[in-house]
Formats: structure tokens, C-alpha cells, sequence
């Protein structure tokens, strides 16, 4: 009996593939502990149980997560992640894609087909796979997890003020609208976008046309699905959630405005990738802002601080950045100028613009 409990509450720790046995004892526990489970951990629950149970359940239609109008306002960014092409959407093509059922979007020229699912649009190289997974470094995989997303904006987030010196999300928010000033009425890609505390304070704003909030993690999405709706002021119809990876962004070349990652650069698998890719669709005078921390100061005098970065990045996926310089030579590498820095302790806010 304790071994099949701790299997069930496993799966707030480990959301990869079950058997569908392991989805209906699972059910079983929601139904009976459902008080205590949070929307956005029962969703991975529930959307797994209605694959593998759907005689025992009624389907209830959720909210379609892309209207008319949100469509219209991203056709223009959206593209095939794998070869860069625009997106045909089922409105489009009048719903007869030559492709799956379910299917929301398919690439005009591999033809690849993308879905819809019940919180937002999975633009993932292998979102729509059936056989064929991978498992991401754990910098990644942490986030992921269920409870994770549960708790980000439940201390976690607010713990990196106590180390790190990061002035919380609202100040960050101020401190980033100077740099995100010359590009405001455009569209805006909060990138890592976790549970999508930056994505609401931009739609609030009223500064953007259109918020993507873009995370590689279903548990952050769902989060951040929850979060909007409970959000009475927050204006709904500028803002849709995208799962996709940073490294393989499904948007055309030079036609997003700005770019944020909150946080996130550390937790990139390979911070070059994503910011090459970041520069490759960002319009000519697009923005770049990005925060992070730095090990510089007392931390330089570590003698062993390069050796053990190196260890952790290979253990863990996640880089420790060592100066401003380091992030500078970043985004100049990556086709980037005007690079600007604001610290407070290990904290730092980069900006960084696309040559015009
Ligand atoms: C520390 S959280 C930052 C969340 C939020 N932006 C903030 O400012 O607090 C890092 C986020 O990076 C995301 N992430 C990690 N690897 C990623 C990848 N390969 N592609 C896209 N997002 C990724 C995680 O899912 C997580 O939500």
C-alpha cells in the first residue's frame, strides 16, 4: 500500500511515459485527495486520464486557446520550427489541413503538422510525435515537474531576491521598460516564460500588440494558463501561450519586436544557441532583454570557480556566468549590439539590440 502511494505521488516528480494502469490508480488518487491537489497539477493528471480512460469520462470542450483574432495577430511571427516556413492555421485552410485530426497549424512547406493542446500551442520539434522522446539536461527537466511549477511564484521565485540580489518581478518590470521603450506597440516574446509572471505584467501593461508566452515546460504553461484566467484585469485576448524550445524557435526570421527572458539564460542548455536563435527573429532594432546572475566580485578569488562551473554545467546543463564581459561576448557573437548592463549584487539585467 506505501509503495503504490509513493508511486502515485511520483508523478508529481516524474511526468514521462506510464502505463495507462498507472493513469487510472493515479485518477483514483485525484478523485479522492482532489482538495488538495492544485488546478495546475491535476491538469497533467486529467489530460492524461482522458487519453487513457475516455469511456469513463465526458469530455468537456475546453475554451479554443486561439480565436479569430489571436490568429490573426500572430500569423505574421509564427513559422515551422524546423524549417522556418510560415504556419498554415486550420481557419486558413477552412479546417481540411491534410493532416491529423486536431491539428491547429501545419508548415506550408514540410507540411509538418503542430496541435493544440488544452492550454496552449505545442510548436515543438517532437510535440506531436508518437514513438520518440528525449529527455532534456536537468536545468530543463527540473522545470518541468509538476510541483516545481506549482511552487515558482509560491517562494521560489521570491527566494532569488535572498541570494542573488533580483528585485522581484515588479521591479525588474520598471527597471526593463527604458530598454523595452523603443519598441513598444510590437510584439514581444517572453521567453522561458515559466509560469508567465512577466507574460501578465506585459499584457496588463498595454505596451505590446501581441505577448507570447513561450515556455518549454507543460506543467509552466498549464500554470500560466491558470494564473491569466484567475487574473480578472488582465486583458486575454493579446496574449497566447507557446510551448516550444529556445533553441528552436517556431518564428519567422526578423519578425518579432522584443524578446525577454527572465531568469533564464543560466538555464539554457546551450545559452549561444538560444540567443543566436533569439537574434535570427528579431527584426532589425528589435530588443533583447535578459536577466541573469553573475559569480564575480568575492566570488573571483574561488580558485577552482572556472573547473567547478564547468562540472556543474555538465552535470546539470546549467551555466554559471563569471562577468559582464562573458554575457557582452555572448550577444556580440550572436549578431548583437548595444549592449547594456544594470547589476544589483549577482543580479543583472542585460539589453541588447538587432543591428538595422
Ligand atoms: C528560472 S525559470 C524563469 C521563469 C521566469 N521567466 C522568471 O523570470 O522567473 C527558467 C525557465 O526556463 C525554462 N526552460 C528551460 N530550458 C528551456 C528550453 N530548452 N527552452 C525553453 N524554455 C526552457 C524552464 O521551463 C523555466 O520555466
Amino acid at each position: 500500500m506505501a509503495a503504490s502511494g509513493m508511486g502515485n505521488y511520483s508523478s508529481l516528480f516524474f511526468p514521462g511515459r506510464l502505463s495507462n494502469s498507472d493513469f487510472r490508480r493515479r485518477f483514483f488518487l485525484l478523485g479522492s485527495t482532489s482538495r488538495f491537489i492544485p488546478q495546475s497539477v491535476k491538469g497533467v493528471f486529467a489530460a492524461r486520464v482522458n487519453a487513457a480512460t475516455s469511456t469513463a469520462l465526458v469530455e468537456t470542450k475546453p475554451d479554443p486557446i486561439m480565436d479569430e483574432f489571436k490568429l490573426e495577430s500572430c500569423k505574421d511571427i509564427l513559422a515551422c520550427p524546423i524549417c522556418h516556413s510560415p504556419l498554415i492555421s486550420d481557419v486558413d485552410s477552412g479546417s481540411s489541413l491534410d493532416s491529423p485530426a486536431g491539428t491547429k497549424f501545419q508548415c506550408r512547406t514540410c507540411r509538418k503538422a503542430y496541435f493544440e493542446k488544452d492550454t496552449h500551442i505545442d510548436l515543438t520539434i517532437t510535440g506531436g510525435s508518437q514513438g520518440y522522446g528525449e529527455t532534456r539536461p536537468a536545468s530543463t527537466e527540473l522545470f518541468r515537474l509538476p510541483l516545481v511549477s506549482f511552487l515558482y511564484e509560491r517562494g521560489w521565485r521570491q527566494s532569488f531576491n535572498i541570494w542573488g540580489g533580483f528585485p522581484g518581478a515588479q521591479k525588474e518590470f520598471e527597471l526593463m521598460k527604458d530598454y523595452l521603450n523603443p519598441v513598444s506597440g510590437g510584439k514581444i516574446v517572453d521567453a522561458s516564460c515559466g509560469s508567465g509572471l512577466f507574460s501578465r505584467l506585459f499584457a496588463k501593461s498595454g505596451l505590446f500588440s501581441l505577448v507570447v508566452a513561450l515556455d518549454f515546460s507543460e506543467a509552466m504553461l498549464r500554470q500560466c494558463s491558470e494564473f491569466i484566467k484567475q487574473d480578472e484585469d488582465l486583458p486575454k485576448e493579446n496574449i497566447i501561450l507557446v510551448r516550444a524550445d529556445i533553441s528552436r524557435l517556431p518564428f519567422a526570421s526578423g519578425s518579432v519586436d522584443a524578446v525577454h527572458a527572465g531568469a533564464a539564460l543560466h538555464c539554457w542548455p546551450s545559452p549561444s544557441a538560444a540567443v543566436a536563435e533569439i537574434s535570427r527573429v528579431l527584426r532589425p532594432g528589435g530588443v533583447f532583454v535578459a536577466t541573469t546572475y553573475i559569480l564575480d566580485g568575492p566570488f573571483s578569488y574561488f580558485p577552482l570557480l572556472g573547473p567547478a562551473r564547468e562540472a556543474i554545467a555538465q552535470f546539470s546543463g546549467s551555466h554559471i556566468f563569471l562577468s559582464n564581459k562573458e554575457l557582452e561576448d555572448l550577444c556580440t557573437t550572436c549578431g548583437l549590439v548595444d549592449f547594456k548592463v544594470t547589476r544589483n549584487r549577482m543580479f543583472v539585467m542585460i539589453s541588447t539590440v538587432k543591428p538595422q
